[in-house]
């Protein structure tokens, strides 16, 4: 909402997994897009007919293992996680032509181009930001190793394509046949200095912080990115009800606070939607429940609190909840 968003279109669409579709999408008028860094992602904003704004972040692929998208092309690969949701939306109305609304790149997690020596680590859909990694340091001949993790091949996007980048560099595990990854191995097997790069499920990224904590690394020596909130929440609906306009607006199951305010025409501030901005948190005056805090922008203490809530990811336990607004 606060940075200025630009129209692309859907030039291009390829079935990379059961689950996973990439998208090209090109600017309307043949002009280069913003530029980015590997690492960086984009917020796609989409209107369902049932769920209002959709706004869902995606890592830019940068290209293909042989060269890179033009500039008025963006590169991203979405993985369907449910029937109803963002993605699912996405897979059913992205096809060429069709038009849609993005922010400009972000990053939140750049790529340092002076480490010496670089561990890229991805685990299932976490493979976008690490590819497009792979692909600069690939491309500028730095050294580096990539552990590419998922249940099978087949299941695994842009697997062919990272062998054919990272030779001899890439070290792909199947986790149907060989279990979890021995983070702690792959960490303790790194020549001094190496620095980490890690996207994938939280279990993976814990695993990875806690083997560098083990081994004694300082903690600037791992980056990771997670692509969903923090913790899990209790599906369940309830009511918010706002202090100031008296309205009463019903959460359901499967929608946050502020996408259902923002379908009921409330006025609210929001940027990332993810818990990590910090815009969207309202004052509670009161919860018939215990708060569910699944953002990483209030700190312990505030969420001890509870007098305040950031309303893009976190939710009530109880049936009625009152902000400030
Ligand atoms: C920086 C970044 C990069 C990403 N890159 C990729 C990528 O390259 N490819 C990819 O496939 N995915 C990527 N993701 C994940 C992607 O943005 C979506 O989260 C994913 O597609 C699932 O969306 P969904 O709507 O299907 O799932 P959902 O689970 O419905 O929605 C996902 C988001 O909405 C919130 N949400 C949903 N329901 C509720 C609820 N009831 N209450 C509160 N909050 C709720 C979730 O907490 C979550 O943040 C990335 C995420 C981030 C943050
Ligand atoms: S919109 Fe960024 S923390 Fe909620």
């Amino acid at each position: 909402m606060a940075r200025s968003n630009f129209t692309v279109e859907v030039t291009r669409v390829r079935q990379l997994t059961e689950r996973v579709r990439e998208y090209l999408l090109s600017s309307v008028d043949g002009r280069p897009l913003p530029e980015y860094g590997p690492g960086a992602h984009i917020a796609v904003h989409t209107v369902s007919p049932t769920r209002g704004l959709i706004v869902r972040h995606y890592s830019l692929i940068g290209g293909t293992d042989r060269e890179d998208d033009p500039r008025d092309t963006y590169r991203i690969a979405v993985q369907r996680e449910s029937d109803t949701r963002g993605s699912a939306h996405i897979h059913a109305t992205f096809a060429p032509s069709v038009r849609i609304e993005i922010g400009p790149p972000v990053n939140d997690f750049p790529l340092d181009r002076r480490d010496a020596r670089v561990l890229l680590i991805a685990g299932g859909i976490g493979i976008t930001p690490i590819f497009s990694m792979a692909r600069s340091l690939a491309r500028r001949n730095r050294a580096f190793e990539i552990v590419y993790a998922g249940r099978n091949r087949a299941a695994m996007a842009l697997h062919d394509e990272l062998a054919g980048l990272a030779r001899d560099a890439a070290t792909f595990h199947y986790s149907d046949t060989a279990g979890v990854l021995d983070l702690a191995a792959v960490l303790a097997r790194q020549p001094e200095g190496t620095v980490v790069y890690v996207c994938g499920p939280v279990p993976m990224v814990e695993a990875t912080h806690a083997a560098a904590k083990a081994l004694g690394w300082h903690t600037g020596r791992v980056h990771s990115e997670l692509f969903g909130a923090g913790a899990p929440c209790t599906p369940h609906a309830f009511d918010v009800k706002l202090a100031r306009s008296g309205r009463t607006v019903h959460v359901g199951e499967d929608a946050s606070i502020l996408d259902a305010l923002g379908a009921a025409g409330v006025p609210v501030l929001w940027d990332c939607r993810r818990g990590e901005c910090g815009l969207c948190p309202l004052t509670v005056l009161s919860s018939d429940g215990a708060l569910e805090h699944r953002d990483r922008y209030l700190s312990d203490e505030e969420k001890a609190a509870g007098d305040q809530m950031c309303i893009c990811v976190s939710r009530t336990q109880g049936r009625e909840i009152v902000l400030d607004a």
